[in-house]
């Protein structure tokens, strides 16, 4: 059976590094990772989360080159590469997605549409495995339903 769930992973991430020196640089980059890129609602909830100033937040984010403003590509494919995710078959849902966008991770396609990526575990490992769809987080993936979410979105942008 396939759940289909919105997570606030913000929360998930600024638990995870609260109170640890460096943690609001450790908590933008597992942002990204997840996304590709910080959305700007992300990095408010961060701020209200972690009790800092959001310019603070764009003081880091500007200041090295490696954070992303800007999605890599419309659609941000995550497939998490954790023990718990990777025990229970997302190579087999990362090789089919690669096989139906024509990507590997790190890669867009080239309209832009779909931009994949490996992710390290994202803290949902009790609804393993799992891929986010942007915001979408989609638990109990298969390599079947994961390609049939993926083409959803393609039909629905071709209507
Ligand atoms: S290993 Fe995938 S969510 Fe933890």
């Amino acid at each position: 059976m396939t759940h289909t769930s919105v997570v606030d992973d913000v929360a998930v991430i600024a638990k995870r590094w609260n109170n640890t020196r460096g943690s609001l640089i450790m908590a933008l980059h597992d942002l990204q990772s997840r996304h590709g890129y910080v959305p700007r609602e992300s990095a408010m909830k961060l701020a209200k989360y972690m009790d800092v100033p959001l310019a603070r937040i764009y003081e880091v984010l500007t200041f090295y080159n490696y954070f992303k403003l800007k999605p890599p590509g419309k659609h941000v494919v995550s497939v998490c590469m954790g023990t718990a995710c990777y025990l229970k078959g997302a190579p087999g849902i990362y090789h089919d997605i690669t096989k139906h966008l024509g990507i590997k991770s790190g890669e867009t396609t080239p309209n832009g549409e779909f931009h994949l990526q490996i992710v390290r575990c994202i803290g949902c490992c009790g609804l393993a495995p799992v891929v986010t769809i942007n915001e979408q987080l989609l638990a109990k993936m298969n390599p079947h339903d994961a390609v049939e979410h993926i083409c959803q979105i393609k039909e629905g942008a071709e209507k």
